[in-house]
C-alpha cells in the first residue's frame, strides 16, 4: 500500500500519529513502515482496546459464571494393568506414526535475563545441553524405542524465527532428521497505548508482540503444518511449551490414556504447590473444561479447600495437553477463533517529541489468545494427574522457584549430568 492509501487507512482508526516521523525516515524505512502497517487489521486491534476497556459488550457476564472442579484420573492410583493398557495403546500409535509433537517456542527469554529465544537458553548442566536439546533428545528416545520418527513441530515468532533456525542449523539439528522438523511462525498483533494510540517502539516501526499460543492453531494452519499432519495420517498432537525441563513430548500413556478415554483432548496436571503458584487451573465454567489462568483467578477460588484439606481447584496446567486431529479441525472451523486476554505491559514508546520513552508504569496493553481456551469448545477433556517431581521442571523466574537452579537440580535427578 502506498502512502496516500495508508494514510487514509490510519485516519480511519484514529492512528495517525503512526505517520508521525515518516517524512525523518530513509527510503528502506518508509517502505517497511507502509509495508508493516498493510499488514495489520486494524479493526480487530481496535475491538480488542474498546473491549479491554469496557467499552465494548464482551464477556459482560464475567460474575454470573459458575465454576466446578474438573475430575481427574490419578496416575499414581492407577492399577498396573491400567497403566499397562494406556501404555501399549499409545506405544502402538507411536509405532503407526500417528503420533506428533509441538513445541511452542515463540517466547523470548526475557524474563530469564536471555537474550534470545527462550529454547536455546542454557540452565547450567556441565553438558551444557539447551532447552531445545533437551525436547529433542526426549523425542530421539521415543522415536528409536517405537522405530518411527516423530515429526516435531516448533512454533516461533516473527522475533525469533531467524534466530531459532541458525540455532539448530549450527547444532545440527542434535542429529535429529532435519526432514521430521518443521518452524512455523506466529502471528503478532500491535501493542495498543491506554490512550487508544498504536505504539510506535522507534519513529519508523510499529510495536508487535506475539499473539499468545493460542495463535497455534491459526499458525499450524497458515504455515501448511496441519495439512502436512493429515498427509501423514497423524491422529493426536503433543503440544507442550519450552520451559519445562522434565516435559514428556512422548509419553505413551498420555497417549493411550486420550485414545482410550473417548475424549477429544486429555491433559497432564498437578497438584498445585500453593494458592499463589503461578499456574493456571483446571475447573468447568458454565459446565465447560476451562482453565483459569493465575493472573485471572479469584483469591477465594485460588485458596477454596474441600473437607479433605485439598484445594478445591487444585489441578495446575501445565501446558502439556494433548489434541486429537479432530479437536484441532474442530478449533480451526470456529471462525471466531480464541478470545483475547489484554496484559496491562510497561513498553518504551515513541513520544510526539520523537524520542523514545521508557515508562516506569504499564502504559500499553498486549493481547493474547491462550491454548486453553480452545478447551471450552468440547464437552470433555480427560485430565491425567502425574507427579510433580517427575514432570514439571519449569524455568520461568531468575532465581526461587522455577527458576534454572531448581530446574537443572531436578533434572539431574532424574538424568544425571
Ligand atoms: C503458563 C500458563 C499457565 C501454566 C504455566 C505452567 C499461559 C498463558 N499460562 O504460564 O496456565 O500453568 O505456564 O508452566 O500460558 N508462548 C509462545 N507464544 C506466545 C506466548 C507463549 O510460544 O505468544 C510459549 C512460551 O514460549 C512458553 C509457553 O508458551 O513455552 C508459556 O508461556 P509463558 O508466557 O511463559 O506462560 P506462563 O506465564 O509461565
Amino acid at each position: 500500500m502506498n502512502y496516500i492509501g495508508t494514510r487514509s487507512k490510519l485516519k480511519k482508526y484514529g492512528q495517525l500519529h503512526v505517520l508521525d516521523h515518516y517524512k525523518e525516515l530513509d527510503g528502506a524505512g518508509k517502505k517497511a513502515l507502509l509495508a508493516q502497517a498493510a499488514g495489520i487489521d486494524f479493526e480487530k486491534v481496535l475491538s480488542l482496546y474498546r473491549h479491554a476497556t469496557g467499552g465494548e459488550q464482551g464477556d459482560a457476564a464475567e460474575n454470573n459464571f459458575s465454576f466446578e472442579p474438573l475430575p481427574y484420573t490419578d496416575k499414581a492410583s492407577l492399577p498396573a494393568e491400567k497403566l499397562a493398557e494406556y501404555e501399549k495403546a499409545g506405544a502402538d500409535i507411536m509405532a503407526r506414526g500417528m503420533f506428533a509433537a509441538v513445541t511452542m517456542a515463540g517466547g523470548q527469554g526475557t524474563r530469564l535475563g536471555h537474550n534470545g529465544p527462550k529454547g536455546t537458553f542454557d540452565i547450567g548442566l556441565s553438558c551444557h545441553r539447551s532447552l531445545f536439546e533437551i525436547q529433542c533428545r526426549r523425542l530421539a528416545d521415543a522415536s528409536a524405542k517405537y522405530g518411527r520418527t516423530i515429526p516435531w513441530y516448533i512454533m516461533t515468532s516473527r522475533e525469533n524465527d531467524a534466530d531459532t533456525r541458525a540455532f539448530f542449523e549450527a547444532h545440527g539439528f542434535f542429529g535429529y532428521p532435519r526432514t521430521e522438523i518443521r518452524f512455523f511462525v506466529q502471528n503478532m498483533l500491535p501493542m495498543v497505548g491506554f490512550d487508544g494510540k498504536i505504539i510506535l517502539d522507534n519513529p519508523g516501526h510499529i510495536k508487535e508482540g506475539a499473539d499468545g499460543h493460542g495463535g497455534v492453531f491459526a499458525a499450524l494452519k497458515s504455515s501448511g503444518c496441519y495439512a502436512d499432519m493429515r498427509k501423514r495420517g497423524i491422529k493426536w498432537v503433543f503440544v507442550g511449551g519450552i520451559d519445562n525441563v522434565l516435559l514428556k513430548l512422548a509419553d505413551p500413556v498420555l497417549v493411550g490414556f486420550g485414545e482410550k478415554s473417548g475424549a477429544p483432548v486429555a491433559a497432564k496436571s498437578l497438584v498445585k504447590r500453593d494458592a499463589k503458584e503461578g499456574v493456571g487451573v483446571f475447573c468447568r465454567r458454565n459446565g465447560r473444561p476451562y482453565v483459569v489462568e493465575y493472573t485471572e483467578i479469584s483469591d477465594e477460588m485460588a485458596e477454596a479447600r474441600g473437607a479433605d484439606g485439598q484445594f478445591v481447584y487444585g489441578d495446575a496446567h501445565i501446558l502439556c495437553n494433548l489434541f486429537s486431529m479432530d479437536a484441532i479441525g474442530d478449533i480451526l472451523e470456529n471462525a471466531d477463533g480464541l478470545p483475547y486476554h489484554a496484559a496491562r505491559k510497561k513498553t518504551p514508546y515513541v513520544g510526539a517529541d520523537g524520542e523514545i520513552h521508557t515508562p516506569d508504569k504499564p502504559n500499553a496493553f498486549k493481547f493474547e489468545s491462550f491454548i486453553f481456551d480452545a478447551f471450552g469448545r468440547f464437552d470433555d477433556l480427560a485430565i491425567l494427574r502425574v507427579d510433580r517431581e517427575s514432570e514439571f521442571a519449569p524455568v520461568k523466574n531468575r532465581e526461587g522457584n522455577d527458576s534454572p537452579e531448581t530446574a537443572r537440580k531436578m533434572y539431574i535427578a532424574q538424568f544425571g549430568e
